[in-house]
């Protein structure tokens, strides 16, 4: 089904080719500029420029584009406005029309655009390890960009980028041969016992240069594939992996086992990759390893700071493994876009890695590369979010403590609940008021970890839309069970609420594009927050199911189902569930 260009874009066309009949010389490259405006739908803002351009009035030129777009089906009025705006008012049946387009429309009228084969990399936690606030971030951004580009038609691949790999896996393994007694396996608690097993492997890793050395020697084993080792090894990872999607059901995350390509995956090939740069001229040796020089990234003393293929004493770290996933990405998946959901604090790295990456040819002038890179997440002492004692926050802690918070919640607001409803409802608000305060945030800031905040009924969060959404499916229940459903009347009247509710259903299309292009989540989370204030604005000066007349009726059913679909519709793209009672 094709799409619905937005009014605003059918007033766009319709100003230039005006433009193009008031001025057939002059008009290219005319943006009309429209917004919306307090003293009609639209004012168009482009005669500015132009007139400057062509040294005439902006009042006189705008009184020509006036003359040569005559009111039609679409539109009611138009007039100059001040020193050479000019107003447009919108005629009330063609909103309706619109909106009823758009209601049929099973994507809502959003266009399908962008189609490139889209790699998006996120969440990447670390085995052995609990997931903290900063796998949040990437997994709930990442998640969200996931779903939007593949509503926009992109060919969305997830890569999980486990950090599955490293030297810290000898001296992990090392110290639970050494220590048998230390039960991990197969606990509820597996990973988080494995947390602490590796902080006191690290420990005396520091203490005893004996079980450093025996340590080290388990790195070799490990890497050499010795199958005791590598099968201990796949029990972490495994025991890892179950907890990881533990996490992944209670978010409701799209990753699954198979989008997860851990670091390991890399290690066979990264000798080649190191011979191929070397080859090539992009890496060379200096002092024993094999590096990759920049001329802007330097040290303190002015010294050139190196990206490091391979260590001196040949071993491989983080960059090699991530010069192989771009290599793999765009080679062997056909990747035309690669996406990093990555901590900001690791742009330097990534920039230094996609910068070899292009000297090597393996991200080609027709790949795009971006680090979609997001702020840290911060305790109320506004330093990185940790427990008291200085530990990262594992993420079950959080999230039982906001389903509690949003227990409390719903409770309060209407406590005759089912007590099997309030536990899934409970979840969805508690781990939506989670995810959407990480997403309304603007990506690249810091934000402040605050759930009071995240579960509170008013202000911008997941609980005022999930309630807001909730209100508009009651008010459309009540509705359905009234008599005469009525067709829509041709001449119809918009009050100024509906008006401004209609014009931002309208915007839907324009908010995901907007949001495919920029990768920022929290445009769409503005956008359906300001929805959801509209749609109240409406409400309380606009009755409903009292409606004077059943063909205003008929109109303010299509607003309430246009808003619950959008509203709907938006909170699944950011990945949070939209309950059709709360
Ligand atoms: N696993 C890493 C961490 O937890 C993040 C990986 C980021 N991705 C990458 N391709 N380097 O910090």
């Amino acid at each position: 089904m094709t799409e619905i260009p937005s009014l605003a874009d059918q007033l766009d066309a319709r100003l230039r080719r005006a433009l193009e009949v008031a001025l057939p010389a002059g008009a290219d490259g005319v943006e009309p500029q429209l917004r919306r405006s307090e003293h009609a739908d639209f004012q168009a803002n482009g005669s500015f420029a132009l007139a400057r351009r062509l040294g005439t009035n902006p009042r006189e030129l705008a009184a020509a584009v006036v003359a040569a777009c005559p009111p039609d089906d679409l539109l009611a009025a138009r007039e100059v406005s001040g020193p050479g705006f000019i107003n447009l008012t919108l005629r009330d049946g063609a909103i309706i029309r619109q909106l009823a387009r758009r209601a049929e429309h099973p994507r809502l009228g959003v266009p399908l655009g962008d189609s490139r084969l889209t790699v998006v990399e996120y969440s990447q936690p670390n085995i052995a390890k609990e997931m903290h606030v900063g796998h949040l971030r990437t997994t709930v951004i990442g998640d969200a960009l996931a779903r939007i580009l593949a509503f926009l038609g992109a060919q969305v691949v997830r890569q999980n980028h486990l950090g599955d790999w490293g030297t810290q896996f000898g001296m992990l393994i090392q110290y639970l041969d050494e220590h048998p007694e230390a039960g991990w396996h197969g606990t509820q608690q597996g990973v988080a016992a494995l947390n602490g097993l590796y902080r006191s492997a690290r420990e005396l890793f520091d203490q005893d240069p004996a079980f450093a050395d025996r340590a080290r020697a388990r790195v070799v084993t490990l890497q050499a594939g010795d199958p005791y080792t590598v099968s201990r090894w796949r029990e972490i990872v495994e025991e890892s992996m179950r907890y990881f999607r533990t996490i992944y059901d209670q978010l409701g995350v799209l990753l699954t086992d198979d989008d997860a390509v851990g670091e390991s995956f890399y290690n066979p090939v990264l000798e080649q990759v190191a011979e191929e740069l070397e080859q090539k001229g992009v890496a060379v040796r200096s002092e024993g390893a094999l590096c990759v020089f920049f001329d802007d990234v330097r040290g303190p003393e002015g010294q050139q700071v190196p990206l490091i293929v391979r260590k001196r004493d040949g071993g491989f770290g983080y960059a090699a493994t991530d010069l192989a996933a771009i290599r793999y990405r765009t080679a062997t998946l056909g990747a035309e876009r690669l996406l990093y959901v990555v901590d900001a604090r690791q742009a330097l790295h990534l920039r230094m890695v996609f910068e070899t990456a292009r000297r090597a040819g393996w991200i080609p002038p027709s790949v795009e590369v971006q680090h979609v890179a997001f702020g840290t997440v911060l305790g109320s002492d506004g330093r990185p979010f940790k427990t008291r004692s200085g530990d990262n926050v594992p993420l079950a802690t959080l999230f039982e403590d906001a389903i509690a918070k949003a227990r409390a919640t719903i409770v309060e607001k209407d406590g005759h609940q089912k007590a099997g409803d309030v536990e899934i409802l409970a979840r969805e608000v508690g781990i939506g008021a989670v995810k959407y305060a990480d997403l309304a945030t603007s990506r690249t800031k810091d934000y402040v970890f605050d759930l009071d905040r995240m579960v509170s009924l008013s202000g911008n969060t997941g609980v005022y839309l999930q309630y807001a959404h909730a209100r508009v499916r009651s008010v459309l229940r009540r509705l359905a069970e009234m008599d005469g459903a009525g067709d829509l009347p041709d001449d119809v009247s918009l009050e100024s609420s509906e008006r401004a509710l209609a014009l931002l259903l309208d915007d839907f299309s324009r908010v995901v594009i907007d949001v495919g292009e920029t990768l920022e989540p929290h445009r769409l989370c503005t956008y359906l927050y300001s929805l959801s204030q509209a749609f109240t604005d409406f409400y309380e000066s606009c009755p409903v199911l009292r409606a004077e007349s059943s063909d205003i009726r008929a109109v303010r059913r299509l607003l309430c189902s246009l808003t619950a679909d959008t509203l709907q519709r938006g909170l699944d793209l950011l990945g949070i569930a939209a309950p059709d009672r709360l």
